[in-house]
């Protein structure tokens, strides 16, 4: 009888990392759409699973899984995963943080120069056949220079985004709910978030949704926001109201949005937000590029086998678990 640890895997996994799991652990590949009952089902003899945001981790799921030792996500939000939940169950949940913070500050100054510049805009122009037919262009964009930009949110990709944004020429402000910045922290001065929404050009999110930050961004804050400012979003959707959101730009309360993340996703078909024109809105795009996607995998896979054999793995949500 085999005495590898048996594990779930229900993310798509290259050859050699699907090699590394199985030379330590017996592995049982679960259908990316498996249904709730089948995944529960599973979940009975395994000490591990590889995972990816897009199962919930809630009290049900831990119950039926008596014999786990590590959830292993192939990101860096946890925010599905119920974290006392799984301490109280003596699971250790681990996530990717660091891999993917170069990808989502490129992303974010995507959005910022989109909207700052008008690309999506000037760009259907075009493809539309309007530079072709002398129609009237697009207005013309902002510069970024000499612009304020807010950082909700300074961890690592706060701080990556405030470093590009410098590069940029704006002045950078930041709230978080610590008022001490890492000592690696590029320079940026801190703000109340009140002060941060009304003095910002460019509000940009870059928190953990947990039952704190659930609508850190509501009707009332996007009042605060001047009627000029642009809000950027490429964290987590159910940060913003976004019924608050749809009202506060279809009537102009703020400039626009660059949106990464939404508050159901996929959206429904009749949601309005993704097709208003002051929005661009991405697929939850922010980590997905080749090679920023590998080494979240990678990350995700050191973390589970290190746990399995009982070493302490590179990124634990819930350390205290491990003792
Ligand atoms: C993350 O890693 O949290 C990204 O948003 C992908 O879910």
């Amino acid at each position: 009888m085999s005495t590898k640890p048996q594990i779930n895997v229900i993310v798509r996994l290259e050859d050699d990392l699907q090699a590394q799991l199985e030379a330590a652990c017996n592995v049982r590949y679960l259908d990316f759409d498996a249904s709730r009952a089948d995944l529960l089902a599973a979940m009975q003899d395994a000490e591990g699973i590889l995972l990816s945001p897009r199962v919930r981790g809630d009290a049900e799921f831990f119950d039926a899984s008596p014999k786990l030792r590590v959830l292993s996500t192939t990101s860096v939000g946890y925010d599905p995963f119920d974290i006392p939940e799984a301490t109280k169950h003596g699971v250790v949940v681990c996530h990717t943080p660091g891999v993917l913070t170069d990808a989502v500050a490129n992303l974010t100054t995507s959005m910022v120069l989109n909207l700052a510049l008008r690309i999506f805009e000037n760009e259907a122009y075009v493809r539309g056949g309007g530079w072709a037919q002398n129609a009237p262009r697009p207005e013309l964009g902002l510069d970024t220079k000499g612009k304020t930009f807010g950082v909700i949110g300074f961890g690592r990709i706060g701080q990556e985004v405030t470093r590009r944004m410098q590069a940029l020429g704006m002045k950078t402000i930041w709230y978080d709910v610590f008022d001490t910045p890492h000592p690696a922290a590029p320079p940026s001065e801190f703000r109340p978030l009140e002060a941060l929404l009304a003095e910002s050009d460019f509000v940009s999110l870059h928190t953990n949704l947990d039952d704190s930050s659930h609508h850190l961004i509501g009707a009332a804050e996007l009042a605060t926001m001047k009627p000029t400012a642009y809000l950027i979003n490429t964290a987590r959707g159910g940060l913003v109201d976004q019924a608050a959101l749809t009202q506060a730009l279809q009537n102009g309360a703020i400039a626009g949005a660059g949106l990464d993340v939404l508050e159901k996703e996929p959206p429904t078909a009749n949601d309005p937000i993704y097709t208003l024109p002051n929005v661009i809105c991405f697929p939850h795009i922010g980590s997905a590029t080749h090679e920023t996607r590998r080494a979240m995998r990678e990350l995700a896979v050191e973390n589970l086998l290190a746990v399995l054999a009982g070493k302490r793995p590179p990124a634990p949500v819930n350390p205290e678990v491990l003792g």
